[in-house]
């Protein structure tokens, strides 16, 4: 199966007994999360029958059915008792979000769970600091566009105060060269949207600039 630098990234992030992966699609994390021996068991869920059956067909193929169940699921409606690793990748932030608020009674305490929305991240941390998450670590990947990848625990009671910086850009990022490209990818965005401000709407944008120029003299 072919996989993707995103893709790679969030296997890379899952340890733990059980994993379900949330809106599953072609199952690639969970088959792969179990070549890898990075769980014991799965749970490949999915809202829509087709993407469930694409992801039955891949896992017979590749020798997993024994264990893994595909689960016909509204985000984490009926997660199974077990799970102690959810991934939820290649939806928006605000849908991540909903999907959390709607099913998290049904989420452990302990729960790591890998994140990765490709649009609105920023909400998405900002509700994940003041709702019993924490947010361990992010990967930013370049794989055509930019990518984030949060690797969060969920413990239902921490508050996490995080800066204008970390919301917007990412919350312990590791620093290697994606993440670069991103701070410069992200200056000369917001260099643009400055040279079509009027004067007195320039505040923000120049104070954005400033930020991420000092993020990248210290990097
Ligand atoms: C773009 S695919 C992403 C597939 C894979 N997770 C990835 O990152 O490559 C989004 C998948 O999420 C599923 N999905 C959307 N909303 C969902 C929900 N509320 N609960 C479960 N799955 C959902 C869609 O049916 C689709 O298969």
């Amino acid at each position: 199966m072919n996989a993707s630098k995103r893709l790679e990234t969030i296997v890379s992030f899952v340890k733990g007994k059980v994993l379900a992966d949330i809106g599953c699609d072609h199952a690639y994390v969970v088959i792969q999360s179990l070549l890898e021996n990075r769980v014991q068991k799965a749970y490949a869920c999915d809202v829509s029958e087709g993407p469930l059956e694409r992801a039955r067909v891949n896992i017979e193929s590749f020798g997993c059915s024994d264990k893994v169940q595909c689960l016909l699921m509204n985000g984490l409606d009926a997660l199974p008792f077990d799970v102690d690793v959810i991934v939820i990748a290649g939806m928006g932030g605000l849908l991540i979000k909903e999907i959390l608020i709607r099913g998290i009674h049904n989420v452990h305490p302990g729960t790591r769970l890998i994140l990765s929305p490709h649009k609105d991240a920023k909400a998405l941390r900002e509700y994940l600091s003041q709702h019993g998450f924490v947010i361990q670590q992010e990967k930013i990947v370049k794989d055509g566009h930019f990518y984030p990848v949060l690797n969060v625990l969920f413990d239902g009671v921490s508050k996490q105060d995080l800066t204008l910086h970390e919301r917007s850009l990412g919350t312990h990022v590791i620093k290697d060269s994606d993440y670069l490209d991103y701070l410069h990818h992200e200056k000369d965005k917001w260099k643009k949207i400055l040279d079509r401000l009027p004067d007195p709407q320039k505040k923000d944008a120049l104070e954005k600039i400033k930020d991420i120029e000092k993020n990248l003299n210290d990097f």
